[in-house]
């Protein structure tokens, strides 16, 4: 399976999927590409130091459905099989999503439906949620609105502080995003309307 891998910063999920790649947690899968909308995010870093293509495409003098375009050229070039989207702070248009119906993952701070959108994490700590977490879904034209793949929770204790929330449930992103990659690449997702089944 060929992955290609969409970020806007730190990479931090990034490195969490090669790492599980190359210790043999996932198997027969590569990350071929890595595509960022900004040109300093660590993430290219972390793929130049994997040997993987890192690849800067600059949003300015697109629309949104140009810039898309640009992204799929960039997706066949590599012979995409599965789009991840980690820390990516855009929204993908529906060419994209039509081309690569459920197989376009998204990891997203929060326990879905809750919370969607930006700083999810402060969302939950300002609402005083007592139980946080973390969701991976299928990416559909909605915002964070796709079928729920794994969902992970945290507790929020009295006297946290929305740093501490935000590290314990990266920490959690860290697990089920590869989790998920490897159910993927194992054919083992089969999605009926919303639902996801993980055949194990
Ligand atoms: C993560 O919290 C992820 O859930 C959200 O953006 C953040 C990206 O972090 N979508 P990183 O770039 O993977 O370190």
């Amino acid at each position: 399976v060929k992955i290609a891998v969409l970020v806007s910063g730190r990479g931090s999920n990034l490195q969490a999927i090669i790492d599980s790649i190359e210790k043999g947690y996932i198997k027969n899968t590569a990350v071929n590409v890595v595509i960022s909308n900004k040109a300093d995010a660590y993430a290219l870093e972390r793929a130049g130091k994997h040997g993987i293509s890192a690849v800067f495409l600059d949003p300015e003098g697109h629309d949104r459905a140009g810039y898309d375009r640009e992204i799929l050229n960039v997706l066949k070039q590599y012979d995409t099989d599965l789009l991840l989207l980690a820390g990516y702070f855009r929204i993908l248009g529906s060419e994209i999503i039509g081309a690569y119906r459920h197989r376009v993952l998204n990891i997203h701070p929060s326990l879905l439906p809750a919370f969607k959108g930006l700083h999810a994490q402060k969302q939950a700590f300002e609402y005083g949620v007592k139980v946080a977490g973390c969701t991976v879904h299928f990416v559909d034209e909605g915002l964070d609105s796709g079928p729920i793949i794994l969902q992970k929770c945290v507790p929020v204790f009295s006297g946290d502080t929305e740093e501490a929330l935000t590290a314990r449930i990266l920490e959690q992103e860290h697990i089920i995003y590869p989790e998920a990659v490897r159910l993927f690449v194992e054919g083992k997702l089969k999605v009926e309307g919303r639902n996801v089944i993980a055949l194990t």
